[in-house]
């Protein structure tokens, strides 16, 4: 239920403490924007806060600063205007009110001082221009001169200015619009997602890191498809994640059609969102079919090919997040992995399961073989209930077959029970083409199942292949 006043939720002595602060300066200072809208939608207190004061948000803050036990550092953003303090386990921005018009000619905001209703109209939706009043005579009052409390009632996204401006003077903000449609599961109005695909083409001037930062809290929303569809409706997604919208239609040749893989993808998104909140493998879950954009053929035999789009998807991976200047690290090497086998367990539930089909692949996907068995799974978007049950069941099978012969045979961290040194040592040779050789040769017999995994077999093993290749103690 949405009040008028909220003194209760300001209880937190970071509010009495800015209160203090503000009073001792003869300022007006307010709660705004995430805080104020996450405590109305009551998505749990938020640990940013942002304070707009009615003249300088530096003063204030230092003054902040000065009453607060352990005087934490102020830092200080100078060109923009801004200070930042840690409280506690709170991260406090304070900005100065500003009635702030763009140059158009060099982009270089003309910033002046205003009142706080300039500062609510100049941010970027109505929901986010509310605010709380820190002041003593009205402690706690809600301010919303652009009605964003109706706004969040109604779940809209909404600018407060004609969204031309809002939008020109930060392109960000219409990723901004999608992230939140798709987060809290609002509307964007019709005239502001004009606006955005009016505007579109204005988000190349936008770094890659903050795109990517909108992209991940779209992708972790509960429906990401939301999101994406508002960014193929916009056309945002075509210059963003080209890689995507590639995937896009269908294509029919002597009656043989394959299946549109944009609006797959999106379906597999939404189920592995509701198998896991781990963001990289819903980054694969996207990014599972994206070579098949570049390695689709048809063929008169067998019809719509794909060959080895799992390899080039994996590639493309790695491309794409240096576009994006994403991490490089374990996290893509991760993706990379997940896309390059996310048709292995397909192949196997389509088969008769052999365990060593089963050993090889809990050995090439080590520690993710569950992550890959999920990301399989919500791959199965079948609408044919017969079939998605048969798929689901294969996959339980799988499922099965892991557990058991991983608990028989421990194939996940896989460590060669006989090592490089003491086959060295065994026959007295230096490293050589020969003990990898060997080395070899006993993997491929655990994971064949010809010798089990363990150091006795191993040993007598090695001993054998050496005889065979010649070589004696
Ligand atoms: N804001 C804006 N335009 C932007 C970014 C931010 O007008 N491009 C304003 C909004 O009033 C916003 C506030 O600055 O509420 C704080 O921004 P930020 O901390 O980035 O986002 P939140 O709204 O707090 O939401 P979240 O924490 O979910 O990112």
């Amino acid at each position: 239920m949405i009040k008028t006043n909220y003194k209760e939720a300001l209880q937190d002595e970071v509010f009495r403490t800015i209160a203090e602060a503000a009073e001792a300066l003869s300022l007006e200072c307010y709660v705004i924007g995430g805080f104020v809208r996450d405590l109305l939608l009551e998505r749990g207190i938020p640990k940013d806060i942002d304070i707009v004061a009615v003249g300088s948000g530096i003063d204030l803050a230092k003054k902040v600063a000065s009453l607060t036990p352990g005087k934490p550092e102020v830092t200080v953003f100078k060109n923009f205007g801004t200070a930042m303090l840690k409280y506690k386990d709170k991260e406090v921005e304070f900005v100065g009110a500003r009635k702030e018009s763009y140059n158009r000619e060099s982009r270089n905001p003309v910033v002046e001082n205003g009142t706080l209703e300039d500062d609510q109209k100049r941010r970027d939706f109505t929901i986010n221009a509310l605010a709380l009043s820190l002041n003593s005579n009205n402690f706690g009052l809600l301010v919303d001169p652009f009605q964003g409390v109706n706004d969040l009632k109604t779940k809209l996204i909404r600018t407060p200015l004609d969204p031309s401006i809002t939008y020109s003077d930060d392109p960000l903000r219409m990723l901004r619009a999608i992230r939140f449609a798709s987060q809290l599961n609002f509307i964007i109005e019709p005239r502001s997602l004009e606006a955005i695909t009016e505007n579109k083409d204005r988000i190349k001037i936008i770094s890659n890191e903050r795109i990517v930062d909108e992209l991940n809290k779209i992708i972790m929303s509960e429906v990401p498809s939301v999101g994406f569809k508002l960014l193929h409706q916009t056309g945002l997604v075509g210059l963003i994640l080209p890689e995507l919208i590639a995937l896009q239609g269908i294509e029919e040749v002597e009656g043989q059609r394959h299946k549109d893989n944009f609006w797959h993808t999106l379906e597999v998104v939404d189920n592995i969102a509701k198998a896991t909140d781990n963001l990289w493998l819903r980054w694969a879950a996207l990014l599972h079919d994206i070579g098949k954009a570049p390695t689709k053929k048809f063929d008169k035999k067998i019809g719509w090919t794909f060959h080895a789009h799992e390899f080039v998807g994996s590639k493309m991976v790695y491309k794409l997040f240096k576009r994006m200047h994403m991490p490089l690290n374990e996290k893509m090497k991760f993706v990379q992995k997940m896309v390059l086998m996310s048709s292995r367990p397909i192949v196997l539930s389509e088969d008769f399961v052999t365990d060593s089909a089963v050993r090889r692949l809990i050995f090439d996907a080590g520690d993710y073989v569950d992550d890959l068995m999920t990301l399989c799974e919500a791959d199965i978007t079948t609408k044919n209930p017969r079939k998605q049950k048969k798929y689901k069941n294969n996959f339980r099978l799988v499922r099965q077959k892991i557990e058991e012969v991983e608990a028989r045979d421990h194939i996940r961290n896989f460590q060669p029970p006989v090592s490089g040194e003491e086959i060295m040592k065994t026959f007295g040779l230096p490293p050589s083409r020969e003990i990898g050789m060997i080395k070899d040769a006993i993997k491929e017999a655990i994971l064949e199942g010809e010798i089990p995994n363990e150091y006795e077999a191993a040993k007598a093993y090695m001993i054998q292949k050496a005889k065979a290749m010649g070589i004696t103690k």
